[in-house]
């Protein structure tokens, strides 16, 4: 259980869901843990002892100053795990502007501004971890979700660019594409149909748990990960395989 000992870890969207997961696991494993997330009451709540940081990630000022802060509070940025993410559906049709303009302003252009606050802390220890939450719908989307799966397929391409120019100062970047994870996202429209239908695509039988990322997120933040870069891991219970 000491697999991050010593390490200091900012979780986006932490408040709950995936994000939760993640802070949780890496703080039983001994990481400092800040977890940053725009809704105040629940991030301040979720974990014991952790700092939370309130911020609108979409917003790139306020991105940047929740790394600061998060770094200030845990004294340095060894980890960085992108997680905040919104899910919109619309037939093509009627997606507009705007919403296709906000998936990407939360989705994945929070994560550029992110990752450009905290490389310098990294640096300062000569590297560190990045992991960004992409999606299956990033590989293969989903009709009604054109804006949402190509924002991921973009933190895909962000994921694999970083590592390139990132992976020679030391730090390596990976992305995780889960499948269908029973969360608060997507429950408000989620019927037993579509658990039945969606558990059918997986030869595990069953949907995903926030746990079951959060123990990808985990190998490839520890040193079991350091030569993995670039990747797109899947954890889709064999939903897709490539
Ligand atoms: N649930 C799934 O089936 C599934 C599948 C594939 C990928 N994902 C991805 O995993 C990540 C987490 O999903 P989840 O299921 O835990 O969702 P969730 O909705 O339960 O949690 C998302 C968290 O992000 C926070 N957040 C949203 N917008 C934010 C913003 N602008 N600034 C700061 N925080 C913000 C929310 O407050 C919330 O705490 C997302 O990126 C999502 O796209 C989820």
């Amino acid at each position: 259980m000491t697999r991050l000992a010593g390490r200091r870890a900012v979780v986006t969207g932490a408040a709950r869901g995936i994000g939760y997961a993640i802070a949780r696991r890496f703080t039983d494993e001994g990481a400092a843990v800040a977890l940053v997330d725009v809704d105040r009451n629940r991030a301040g709540a979720a974990l014991a002892g952790a700092p939370a940081v309130v911020a609108d990630l979409a917003d790139p000022a306020q991105a940047r100053a929740a790394v600061d802060e998060a770094a200030d509070r845990l004294g340095g940025v060894d980890i960085l795990v992108n997680n905040a993410g919104i899910l919109l559906m619309a037939p093509l049709l009627e997606i507009t502007p705007d919403d296709w303009d906000r998936a990407f302003a939360v989705n994945v252009r929070s994560m550029l501004c992110t990752i450009q606050a905290a490389v310098p802390y990294m640096l300062k220890t000569g590297g560190g971890k990045i992991v960004n939450m992409a999606s299956m719908g990033g590989k293969v989307g989903s009709p009604g979700q054109a804006h949402y799966a190509s924002s991921k397929a973009a933190v895909i391409e962000l994921t694999r660019v970083a590592a390139m120019e990132l992976g020679p100062l030391g730090i390596t970047v990976n992305c995780i594409c889960p499948g269908y994870v029973l969360t608060e996202m997507g429950a408000a429209t989620r019927t037993p149909e579509m658990v039945t239908g969606w558990t059918a695509k997986s030869p595990l039988g069953r949907l995903a748990s926030p746990g079951d990322v959060a123990a990808m997120a985990l190998f490839l933040a520890s040193p079991d990960g350091d030569y993995c870069t670039g990747q797109a891991m899947n954890v889709t219970g064999g939903m897709i395989m490539h």
